[in-house]
């Protein structure tokens, strides 16, 4: 199953390309004798004017042939101090060469001691999967702006796309490898389990809540932030019932290990802590039924999360979701607002519409602190009331 995912740009510790990762030590050789010194200087000297023609033409843009390959800024590690605590905490480069098993191996990691050895401030981390541009990026830029050190952004787009936002902005940098995705596929579930592996490589992360480029904040980031970090349990819509859509989407081949009493379906926009987010990474035993057996006309995406947290961490589940949707209109996908369709009252009505929930088992009317789906267009009438009635 995990030979399956394709790799980008991946070099292995064996292929030539390999100079930034390991360079070869110059060998010291000082009996070589003088003839043997000038036919090398010959050799190196021809070596270096060809090296240097060929370098005049990819010189504009790259310094050498390694870093055509593997541009230095993006893919070394560390800075030379490879084995140091800063790094290992906080890897400062989202782009890495690891594949998805050795890094879900990686992201799996839990340190024994509960104290750490730094003043860790934990953070939300934003998940953002799309497939190309996020309309809503200078909304959400607004939303994060001087809370600087609270919250990471991650996001997974189409393998190619590049993301064009000015340096300031909170996506400036934050794309992470990604691989083809098709919507109902197990590639979905793939590519959430990449955002929150590589988002877990942050020790400082604490939380992690999935999004999409149609997604919008409903409250300001302090709210936000106070609401997810001091809930005893994690946002992720879990139920069942006995429809086509739910009950008729299990498969018996799934016995005996998810059995129909177990089999949960949910809204794939989850939140999750960071005991969830590990578990579901490290799980190599349920996660390979879905591929295999909730196809076709199952979507692995809505089933797997909800199930297997249904089976092992139940109990910190608040079974709902914090992300708010519409499907009043009925068929296969929900509502999608546009500019005529923003005013302070629908803003309004989403941050509380009379509804009570649960928080920390009291209740409470603010349920939901995100909303899909909107449209692009949506975006100036939505940064005209941001102030007003979200307060950011
Ligand atoms: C990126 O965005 C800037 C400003 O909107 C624009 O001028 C530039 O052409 C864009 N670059 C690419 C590669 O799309
Ligand atoms: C969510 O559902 C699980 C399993 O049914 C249950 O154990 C848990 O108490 C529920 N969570 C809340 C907050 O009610
Ligand atoms: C409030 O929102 C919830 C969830 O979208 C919906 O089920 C409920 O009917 C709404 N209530 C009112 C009074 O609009
Ligand atoms: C912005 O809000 C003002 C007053 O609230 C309104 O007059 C104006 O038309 C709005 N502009 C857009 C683009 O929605």
């Amino acid at each position: 199953m995990w030979s399956d995912v394709k790799p980008i740009l991946r070099p292995r510790p064996d292929s030539n390309d390999d100079a930034d990762y390991f360079p070869s030590t110059p060998r010291k050789d000082w009996s070589i004798g003088v003839a043997k010194v000038v036919s090398f200087l010959a050799v190196f000297m021809a070596g270096l004017i060809l090296g240097s023609s060929i370098n005049a033409h990819f010189g504009r843009f790259y310094t050498s042939q390694a870093d055509l390959f593997f541009p230095r800024a993006v893919y070394s590690d560390c800075d030379g101090n490879c084995l140091s605590l800063k790094h290992f905490i906080k890897p400062s480069h989202l782009m890495h060469s690891m594949t998805d098993e050795e890094l879900f191996w990686r992201a799996s990691m839990v340190p024994r001691m509960a104290e750490y050895p730094f003043q860790r401030v934990p953070k939300v981390a934003f998940l953002f999967m799309t497939r190309g541009a996020l309309p809503f990026a200078p909304l959400w830029d607004r939303f994060f702006k001087g809370h600087e050190g609270l919250f990471s952004v991650y996001v997974h787009s189409l393998p190619d796309y590049r993301l064009n936002v000015s340096k300031e902005s909170a996506f400036h940098g934050r794309q992470i490898p990604s691989e083809e995705v098709s919507w109902g596929s197990i590639t979905l579930v793939d590519a959430e389990k990449r955002l929150l592996a590589n988002a877990l490589l942050d020790f400082s992360n604490e939380r992690f809540v999935l999004l999409s480029e149609s997604c919008i904040p409903v409250y300001n980031f302090p709210t936000v932030y106070e609401y997810l970090i001091s809930s005893a349990y994690s946002f992720v819509h879990s139920f069942f019932d006995d429809s086509k859509q739910c009950k008729g989407r299990y498969n018996r081949r799934m016995a005996p290990l998810i059995k129909l009493s177990e089999w949960r379906k949910g809204s794939q926009w989850f939140e999750l802590n960071r005991e969830l987010a590990t578990s579901i990474i490290a799980d190599r035993k349920y996660y390979p039924l879905f591929p295999k057996y909730c196809r076709p006309s199952c979507y692995p995406d809505e089933h797997y999360i909800p199930t297997y947290l249904y089976m092992f961490h139940g109990g910190s589940n608040a079974n709902r979701s914090v992300t708010w949707v519409d499907w009043s209109r009925g068929g296969p996908h929900p509502a999608m607002y546009g500019a005529k369709d923003i005013t302070v009252e629908f803003i309004q009505a989403i941050r509380n519409n009379g509804t009570k929930c649960e928080y920390n088992s009291q209740p409470t009317s603010v349920c939901y602190l995100f909303a899909r789906k909107f449209a692009p267009a949506a975006l100036e009438p939505l940064l005209n009331i941001s102030s007003t009635v979200m307060e950011f």
